[in-house]
Formats: C-alpha cells, sequence, structure tokens
C-alpha cells in the first residue's frame, strides 16, 4: 500500500527523510514547530536536486515533480487528514517527542502509523502517550537518509506486527535495507555496536600503543572500514558519543559500558571534534 507521509520535524533528518520520501514517488506532507526550518529544508532539497540535474541523474521536469509531492504544512493538525504514516523526527527531548506523539494521536486517523526516528529513546516510553501503542513502531534512519542505506526497525513493547510490518514496507520503498530489531534496547544494533568499539580505540590510543593515525589505518587497512574509529568519533563529536556511553552505563548498569575517562576530559577541554574544535587528532599527546 502506497503511504501517504507526514514528517514531522524539518532539520537534518526530516527534510532528509521528506527527500527520500518523494524520491521513491510517496506523497509527503512537512511539518516544523519553526517554519523557517521547513524553508531551509526545502532548499537544501531542491539544492541537491539542481546538482543531480547538473549532473545528469534527474531531469529538470523530475526535480520539480519531487519538489511538488512536499507539501509544506503549519502543525500536525493541517498535516494529519488523509496521512497514512507519521515519522517523527524533532529534537532529542522526551518531553518533546511525548508532545508530539499526544498531538499525532489527537488528530491522524487510527489506522495510521506513528514512527519515530529516535537514536537512543525508548520507543515503548515514547508509545505511552498515545491511546494505542500497537501503532508505534521505530524507524531508525541514517544521516544522510538520501545515502545511507539502513534503516533500522525497532518492535517496542506494544507494537502490532503489522506495524512493524508496514514500516519495513515503508523502508523498502524508499529503496533501503530494514532490519529488525526485536526488542526494544538502548542503541538499537548499530550503536550498541559501535560505542564500545569507539571506546576501545579511544583506550587503545591512551595506552600509547600506536598514534591516532595508526589506529585509523590498522581499522581501515584490516577490517576494510572506510575510516578509523578516531576518526569517525571526531566526525560525529565526542561530546555526542560520551552522552550516547553515559546513557548506555546508566541503562544496561554494567561496567563494560564505562566511557573512558580520556573521552570525558577531552569533553571538559571544549576539544570534542571536527564540528566544534579539535578532538583526538589534533590532541599533541594522548588525552
Ligand atoms: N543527525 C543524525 O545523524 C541523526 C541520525 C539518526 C537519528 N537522528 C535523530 O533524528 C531526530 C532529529 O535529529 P536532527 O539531527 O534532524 O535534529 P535537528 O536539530 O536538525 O532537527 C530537529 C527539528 O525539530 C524541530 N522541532 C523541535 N520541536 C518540535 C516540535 N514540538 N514540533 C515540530 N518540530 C519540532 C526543530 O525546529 C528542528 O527543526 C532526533 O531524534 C535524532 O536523535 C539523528
Amino acid at each position: 500500500m502506497a503511504e501517504t507521509l507526514l514528517v514531522v520535524g524539518a532539520g537534518q533528518m526530516g527534510s532528509g527523510i521528506a527527500h527520500l520520501a518523494a524520491q521513491s514517488g510517496l506523497s509527503v506532507r512537512l511539518t516544523d514547530q519553526d517554519p523557517s526550518q521547513v524553508t531551509r529544508g526545502l532548499d537544501r532539497i531542491r539544492q541537491l536536486n539542481q546538482r543531480a540535474v547538473d549532473k545528469g541523474r534527474l531531469s529538470a521536469d523530475e526535480a520539480k515533480a519531487l519538489i511538488a509531492s512536499i507539501h509544506p504544512v503549519a502543525d500536525i493538525a493541517a498535516g494529519a487528514a488523509g496521512a497514512s504514516f507519521a515519522i517523527e523526527a524533532v529534537v532529542e527531548r522526551v518531553e518533546v517527542k511525548q508532545a508530539v506523539f499526544k498531538a499525532l494521536d489527537a488528530h491522524l486517523a487510527a489506522t495510521a502509523v506513528i514512527a519515530t526516528n529516535t537514536s537512543s529513546i525508548s520507543i515503548t516510553q515514547l508509545a505511552a502517550s498515545v491511546r494505542d501503542p500497537r501503532r508505534v513502531v521505530g524507524m531508525h534512519f541514517f544521516n544522510p537518509p538520501v545515502v545511507m542505506k539502513l534503516v533500522e526497525v525497532i518492535r517496542g513493547l506494544g507494537s502490532s506486527d503489522q506495524t512493524v510490518q508496514r514500516a519495513k514496507d515503508l523502508a523498502e520503498t524508499m529503496g533501503k535495507t530494514a532490519i529488525e530489531v526485536k526488542k526494544d534496547s538502548p542503541g538499537f544494533i548499530v550503536n550498541r555496536i559501535l560505542m564500545p568499539f569507539l571506546a576501545e580505540a579511544v583506550k587503545v590510543y591512551a595506552e600509547g600503543l600506536a598514534s591516532a593515525e595508526d589506529i585509523d589505518t590498522a581499522i581501515r587497512l584490516g577490517l576494510n572500514h572506510p575510516m578509523g574509529p578516531l576518526t569517525l568519533l571526531d566526525f560525529t563529536g565526542v561530546d555526542v558519543c560520551l552522552d550516547v556511553m553515559d546513557y548506555f552505563q546508566r541503562e544496561f548498569g554494567l561496567p563494560e559500558y564505562a566511557p573512558p575517562v580520556e573521552m570525558r576530559r577531552l569533553v571538559r577541554a571544549g576539544r570534542v571534534g571536527k564540528k566544534a574544535g579539535a578532538g583526538f587528532f589534533d590532541y599533541p599527546e594522548a588525552p
């Protein structure tokens, strides 16, 4: 069934998901509490389309049709009529997402799915804000959604089989590979495995076993990864990864998820990575 999509939140991820959906021939409504974000998101999509037109990968008419299939709407109430599937991509704050879930629950048809693109918040906790948790599911896209092939579809405690299947079908309609995460657990699959790996790279560096560059080269060439773990850490932001590791440690209550002290030291020194200053790579000596 072709879903009619409502995307709530037009930041990095929301506008990327809207772009991806429009590219896949779906009709999309896009809303944000800050209307300038919708304008900015659409401008970004126009620029990307223009680049595709210049490279001959898209015709000018296709680019026009793509933009025309993304309908900016003032709010959830305006976007809900006729929408069969909502994806929430607002800021990563529980209370903000809960309010969005309540509004979606109030305005969407009872048969519409409510999906969240959260990276860390429990799907089950968000589902508790709606009357029927069977309609709620996690759909974790990766940045940028148009490029990255994976979607983690996460089953909350109350998600129905039908809801999970519709989320998988939608991901596949959008040309993605969906994997099902059968239990709602912190970090789902990718970040659960990634964070201890990044932490181990930091420990190896801090022990002075090799230079940062050599650690990254070892992983790139020895495991065929496109990017070394310390580069990836800087790229993502040492502060962002530290928050995730702190969250894992709280949730699992296990020492193996404890972030290395060197990461906290870097963050306290304001050395969080490429986005906002030097991280590991420009650090003169082991932190
Ligand atoms: N950036 C990533 O790499 C990435 C990857 C996967 C998942 N995520 C998740 O996607 C979600 C969005 O992240 P992002 O990077 O796009 O953030 P962002 O800051 O770029 O965008 C968030 C948007 O939400 C809007 N917003 C805030 N409150 C709102 C409300 N009540 N109603 C409507 N809109 C509201 C903001 O105005 C903003 O435009 C988060 O849950 C994040 O954890 C992010």
